[in-house]
């Protein structure tokens, strides 16, 4: 049951209060100075990468799309099925926001598989109340919530979080402050951005994707699809060494390092969002680079060009990307907390402690 005294967190879930006002000035410096020359540099490696990736991308099976679910945020998703079948779960949206180019919206989609002893099977898939069979259609439409919707998510709190830091002149997290403000604005404001704005983008070679940004503020807006999943029987539901387990893990650890450290409670999920799942959810997204499927969830067919442009995509965008001089992982930080931190949380999984990072960093 979850107690009906549970507190609120301060922090307001908006992406878009990202203007550079007085007292952030310094992170924009530091941004533009150290993290963003790493897109310029990245996107010549992101091409010619993608040029050689072109020969080996394969159709996404079923094992892939349920181990893209489970192994990113997607995983809060996952319920047992309905009817109580065993073995049989669901991952259902309803009520979604998400427009993409040429007018297409995703209103709703539910998606049912198998898993056991034989591997998984996906049984039935369905988009806005149409059966959807072809796997790379699955597979994009899935890719396009995720990380338009799902993983938005654990950008929302950063922007309030990095005031607070900054506001209250938090000194044990000064490092969590970077690079979050910043890159909020130029991937909502700037012509460089990544998103459509009203249909309208800069395209570069292999650059940009299908979503359009004010359908990804208006679905940044609606929270309730989260609600309950603090609670702990969800994530019972998973093992402890699924990502969802090793998630909450995490999260307990955080409370206990930042409990040693004297650090405000309050700031817990706002913390745990802005370093840990923000991280090891980019992760998880880049253990499926090899998959050839179009970023427009409603393409017919994945030419070779479209699939360039997904792979520049995922090269450039969704897989870490970070300074090698300046990474700002936690393990990098050579501060009691960090340092704390990072020790507790090699014990759940060493590789996932190394790619967390202090804030929101691409
Ligand atoms: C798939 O789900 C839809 C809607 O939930 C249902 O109408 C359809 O019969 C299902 N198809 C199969 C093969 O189970
Ligand atoms: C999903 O969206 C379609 C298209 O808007 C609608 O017809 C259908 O009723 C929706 N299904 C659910 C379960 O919300
Ligand atoms: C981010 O924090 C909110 C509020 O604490 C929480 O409900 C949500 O599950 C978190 N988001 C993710 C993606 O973990
Ligand atoms: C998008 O393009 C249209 C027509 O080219 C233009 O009128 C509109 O101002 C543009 N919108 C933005 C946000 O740039
Ligand atoms: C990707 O490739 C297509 C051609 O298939 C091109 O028209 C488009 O501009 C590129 N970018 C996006 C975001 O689709
Ligand atoms: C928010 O999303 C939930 C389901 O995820 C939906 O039931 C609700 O209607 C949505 N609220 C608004 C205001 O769109
Ligand atoms: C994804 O997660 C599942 C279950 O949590 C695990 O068995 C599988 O090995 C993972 N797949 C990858 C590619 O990491
Ligand atoms: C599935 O869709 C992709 C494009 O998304 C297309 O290239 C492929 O040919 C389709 N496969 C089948 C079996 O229809």
């Amino acid at each position: 049951m979850r107690s009906t005294t549970k507190k609120h967190s301060p922090f307001r879930p908006r992406i878009d209060d990202c203007e550079c006002t007085p007292s952030v000035q310094h992170i924009f410096r530091r941004h533009y100075l150290i993290q963003s020359p790493m897109y310029y540099i990245r996107w010549i490696y992101a091409v010619l990468y993608s040029l050689y990736l072109l020969f080996f991308l394969r159709a996404p099976t079923d094992s892939d799309i349920v181990g893209y679910i489970e192994n990113t945020t997607m995983a809060m998703l996952i319920r047992r099925a309905a009817d109580g079948k065993t073995g049989e779960y669901e991952v259902t949206v309803s009520d979604c926001k998400l427009r993409a180019s040429g007018g297409y919206s995703l209103k709703n989609m539910s998606l049912r598989y198998k898993a056991g002893r034989n591997g998984v099977q996906i049984l039935n898939f369905t988009r806005n109340g149409v059966e959807v069979g072809n796997r790379s259609e699955m597979f994009s439409t899935v890719y396009f919530y995720h990380i338009h919707s799902m993983h938005t998510k654990s950008h929302l709190f950063s922007n309030s979080l990095v005031r607070h830091i900054v506001d209250n002149d938090v000194k044990t997290l000064q490092e969590s402050s970077y690079t979050s403000i910043p890159l909020h604005y130029v991937l909502l404001h700037s012509s460089l951005s990544v998103l459509m704005w009203d249909g309208n983008m800069s395209r570069y070679l292999g650059y940009g994707n299908a979503c359009i940004r004010e359908s990804i503020l208006e679905e940044s807006r609606n929270m309730s699809a989260l609600e309950g999943h603090r609670a702990e029987h969800r994530w019972n539901l998973h093992g402890k060494n699924t990502f969802a387990g090793k998630l909450f893990r995490s999260r307990q650890a955080l409370q206990s390092v930042m409990e040693r450290h004297d650090i405000d409670p309050k700031l817990l999920d706002a913390l745990f969002n802005h370093t840990i799942v923000h991280s090891v959810d980019h992760h998880g997204i880049s253990e499926w680079s090899f998959l050839r499927f179009s970023l427009h969830p409603w393409d017919k067919d994945c030419s070779l060009y479209q699939a360039f442009n997904t792979s520049v995509f995922r090269v450039l965008i969704t897989q870490p990307n970070l300074n090698p001089l300046a990474p700002n992982t936690i393990s990098s930080i050579n501060k009691p907390f960090y340092q704390d931190l990072y020790r507790e949380l090699r014990k759940i999984d060493p590789k996932m402690a190394d790619v967390v990072t202090a804030s929101v960093m691409y």
